[in-house]
This record gives C-alpha cells, sequence and structure tokens, in this order.
C-alpha cells in the first residue's frame, strides 16, 4: 500500500513557525516519523509539500492510480479552496485531512473547512503525533476496503 502525504503552504518552515502553536519538529522530522511509521507497517510513502494551490492539486491528480489514499495537511488552504476540495472529490481517493494544531480551539474561520466535506475523516490536536495516527487510520481503511 503506497500513501500521499501531502502538506500545504507554510508547513516548509515548522520547526521555526509559531512553535507553541505547531511545535518544535520540522517538516523534515515530521517525514522520518512517517517514513519509520510506515516501514512498521509495511506501507510506502510518498511526502510531499508545496506553498502553492494548483501544484497541490497537481499533486493530487498525480496520486491518482499510484497511490492508494491520501493524508493531507492543507494548512490555510483547508479554510478556503473549493479548488483543494474538488480536487479530491475528483480523483475519489480516500483522504484524511489533518492538522497538527487543534482547529476547532482556535479562531471561527479555522473551524471551516472545505476539505472536510470529502474526507473520510480529520485528526487535528495532536501535533506531529497526527501524522502516524492518520496514517493508521487510512491503511485500517484501505485494508477494510480490500
Ligand atoms: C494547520 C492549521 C491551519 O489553520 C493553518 O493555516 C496551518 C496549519 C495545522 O496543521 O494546524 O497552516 O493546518
Amino acid at each position: 500500500t503506497s500513501i500521499l502525504i501531502l502538506n500545504g503552504p507554510n508547513l516548509n518552515l515548522l520547526g521555526t513557525r509559531q512553535p507553541e502553536v505547531y511545535g518544535r519538529a520540522t517538516l523534515a522530522d515530521i517525514e522520518a516519523l512517517c517514513r519509520a511509521h510506515a516501514s512498521t507497517r509495511g506501507a510506502e510513502i510518498e511526502f510531499a509539500q508545496s506553498n502553492h494551490e494548483g501544484a497541490l492539486i497537481d499533486s493530487i491528480h498525480a496520486a491518482k492510480g499510484r497511490h492508494g489514499g491520501i493524508i493531507l495537511n492543507a494548512g490555510a488552504y483547508t479554510h478556503t479552496s473549493v479548488a483543494l476540495m474538488d480536487a479530491i472529490a475528483s480523483v475519489q481517493l480516500p483522504t484524511v485531512e489533518l492538522h497538527l494544531s487543534n482547529v476547532h480551539a482556535r479562531e471561527e474561520f479555522r473551524h471551516v473547512s472545505y476539505i472536510a466535506r470529502v474526507a473520510l475523516g480529520v485528526i487535528c490536536g495532536f501535533g506531529a503525533a497526527g501524522y502516524p495516527m492518520a496514517m493508521d487510520a487510512l491503511l485500517a481503511h484501505l485494508a477494510q476496503e480490500g
């Protein structure tokens, strides 16, 4: 089983970006965590990040036929992007929406998610540990799907 783990805008700055909100782990640390976790589960991952909405959409399109599902931390595009929502709906790949922070405990504008409407489920508030949680949730779903 192969999973695309896709990260959106500003997540390249993890480690130094508002560490009180997002923690001290860098995106490279999180990638290493995901790779270690994938090997214990016998899964493969592609790990990517872009600050550009269109590039994220291209990655979602390219996932079709190459990956069984997607873990998406769309950053602020979560709260704004009909285009990302449509991309997920178009490829019909099971997608777990992920956030490091508990978006529901934050500003009102972060309570809205376009991604959630087309997601299998949502994991938020557990920091970097949410990534392996999302992987397990997606792998369990894919195993059950057969
Ligand atoms: C985030 C939450 C978003 O609201 C924010 O815009 C981000 C990061 C998170 O992982 O907690 O960039 O997706």
